[in-house]
Order: C-alpha cells, then structure tokens, then sequence
C-alpha cells in the first residue's frame, strides 16, 4: 500500500531553437535532468518532474490529450493550433514574429496584393485567418521547413514563416511585408492536469516567476 508521489510531466522541444533555453531555465529553476537528447523522456533528480523531449507542432496535442501536463513552446505554436490551450506563464525567450514575405523585387503595396497567390507556410491556419479579415483568399502550398526556398525554386509567390534575426528572409531574397503576430517562449497547460500536479506546477511557477524577474 504505497504511495506513489506523482511527477508533472513537462513537454519541451526536442531540437530545434527552443531545446536549450528551455532546459536553461528548468535549471535555473533549479530543476536539473541529467540526460540529454538521445532519450525522449528524462527525469528530473531533485524535483517531482519529467521531461517528454517531442515536436515541437505535437506538443499541443499532447497537452490535449492529457499526457504530458504543461509544456514550453512557442507561442506562435499555440495561435496555429492550440488556442483552447492555456498560457501559464510567458518566458520572455525565443522572441519572434511570424510574418508574410515576397521577394525583393515584388511591387507591395497591401494585403490584398496575396489574393489569388500561391503562398508557401507551415502556419495555414494562422495565414487564413489572418488573411481572412481583410477578405482575402490565398492559395496555401504547406510544407514543413525550409519554407524560404519556395519563391526562388518556383513553388510559391510568397512565403509565411517565423523570423527573428531575419537572416533566412535575407539569404533567400525575400523581403517582411506584413507581421501577422509576435510571438515568444511560453509555459503552457493542459486542462487535464490533476489535483496533485496542479500543486508541484504551483511550486514550479514561483520558481519560474523568480527566475525571469532576476533576468530583467
Ligand atoms: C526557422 C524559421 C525560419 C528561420 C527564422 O527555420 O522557419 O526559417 O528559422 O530565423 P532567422 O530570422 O533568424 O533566420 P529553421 O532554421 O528552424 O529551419 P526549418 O524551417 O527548416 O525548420
Ligand atoms: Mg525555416
């Protein structure tokens, strides 16, 4: 008749731009999990938490689904396919924009110039809807990297991608025309968690609010 302290279940990106901030400020938590990459699941040695390393665009089905209880992730992720999931905490990492672009020489003059255009994404929902308010209507071509090749390889007239330093916009000769949304690192929960997770995410968050307070 034992009992079994449970452990919150935290979804971080398994590669990718935010894999090393995230196990950054689990550390800095105070929270260390010894092994790396190579394994999909770790356990922290000093508080009650594993770590499920999963892609990035499953995460927040995992968090619907109830399997893993929070996670962190781009927001950006959630506005494509998460909005009924909710944000606990913005991490203030991993800042971004999630924009439409054409290339250089392109004369752009508004939104309504991507009626009818082929645009390359991995964010459909998030260019539709965008695009949507203005009454316009596009014609999608989703692909799931590399989405910056697409107007020079003939595939699209445009492109919808994350930017941040903007040097993949520059390399391929693309110009930023419209920002869509910005968007961060940030903790986000299942509806699903129980009773005694609710309590160790508690713990986590005062440690997490600690954290970026100091990084200010
Ligand atoms: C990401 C994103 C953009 C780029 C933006 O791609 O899809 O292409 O980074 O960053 P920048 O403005 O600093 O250049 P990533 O390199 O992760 O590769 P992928 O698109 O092939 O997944
Ligand atoms: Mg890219």
């Amino acid at each position: 008749n034992q009992k079994m302290t449970k452990k919150i279940r935290i979804a971080i990106q398994k590669s990718g731009r935010l894999n090393e901030e995230s196990l950054q400020i689990l550390k800095d938590c105070g929270v260390s999990i010894d092994n790396g990459r190579d394994q999909l699941k770790a356990s922290a040695a000093n508080f009650p938490l594993e770590v499920f390393y999963l892609r990035n665009g499953d995460i927040p089905q995992y968090l619907r689904d109830g399997v893993v209880d929070i996670a962190i992730l781009g927001e950006n992720v959630l506005v494509e396919k998460g909005e009924d999931i909710s944000i606990a905490q913005k991490l203030g990492f991993s800042k971004c924009r999630v924009s439409l672009a054409v290339p250089k020489g392109t004369k752009y003059e508004s939104v309504k110039d991507f009626e009818g255009k082929k645009i390359a994404t991995s964010y459909p929902n998030t260019v539709i809807n965008y695009l949507e308010q203005y009454g316009v209507k596009a014609d999608l071509h989703i692909i799931n990297g590399s989405v910056e090749i697409a107007p020079n390889i003939g595939l699209a007239d445009a492109i919808c991608d994350i930017v941040s330093s903007g040097s993949t916009l520059f390399k391929n000769n693309l110009k930023e025309v419209e920002v869509m949304l910005k968007s961060e690192a940030v903790l986000a929960v299942s509806s699903k968690i129980d009773l005694e997770r609710q309590e160790i995410l508690d713990k986590l968050l005062f440690r997490f609010k600690a954290v970026l307070k100091g990084r200010d």
